[in-house]
């Protein structure tokens, strides 16, 4: 049948464009592959929605190499996620990072299903983490009428909060003490223009974080 010869000319088409990709990359550089294989150095550690209309390298100009990567649903940093926190260590411990950066997007289905009371399945838990976003800035957001704008300011609030949960890790604040080249990062992209918003809130030290999560290392 027809839609399933599409869906196998395209299946084919991804092997064909590596190739490609191989070959415009080696005429640019014939040593591109050989360098890479030397091991990787990179500065940036990005912690991004899965969303596929937002590729990590793609939208800031990175080539492979220098940015190490961390994507789930809605950009979050859950502080008992093993996999987020084995990516934070690695990132920061080993690779010796000096930017990391949330970078959560406008239209973010996790955050707007999150504002909702739908029921998904087995990630109502996951947005579970989102909905408590919600409620610590239920105040600001309650009262912003246009539906639109209230999403917008909560996906900026939950990328700001999962910039703080970064700080309150042992691994960011153990680095801290080490060294102080460490920079945490909250971004949003918009899927409509391409367009980044800095929402700077960087931080470089846990002197902003309320006392109870301050860690004497
Ligand atoms: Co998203």
């Amino acid at each position: 049948n027809l839609t399933e010869l599409i869906m196998e000319t395209y299946y084919d088409s991804l092997l064909e464009n590596n190739k490609n990709w191989v070959a415009d990359k080696l005429k640019e550089d014939p040593d591109f592959f050989n360098k890479l294989a030397h091991g990787q150095k990179p500065p940036v550690l990005w912690i991004g929605c899965s969303d596929s209309r937002v590729p990590a390298n793609e939208i800031i100009g990175a080539p492979p190499g220098e940015v190490f990567v961390h994507r789930n649903i809605a950009n979050m940093v859950v502080h008992s996620d093993m996999n987020l926190l084995s990516v934070l260590d690695y990132a920061v411990n080993v690779l010796e990072v000096k930017h990391i950066i949330v970078c959560g997007h406008y239209g973010c289905g996790g955050v707007q299903t999150a504002m909702t009371n739908a029921h998904v399945g087995l990630i109502d838990n996951w947005i579970r983490h989102i909905k408590d976003v919600y409620r610590m800035n239920y105040e600001e957001l309650h009262v912003i009428q246009e539906p639109k704008a209230r999403v917008d300011r909560f996906v900026e609030l939950n990328v700001f909060e999962q910039v703080c949960n970064l700080a309150k890790t042992s691994i960011v604040q153990g680095a801290w003490e080490r060294r102080s080249d460490l920079h945490l990062h909250g971004w949003v992209y918009d899927v409509a223009d391409g367009l980044i918003k800095d929402l700077d809130v960087t931080l470089m030290n846990n002197s902003t974080l309320q006392n109870v999560y301050k860690l004497d290392i």
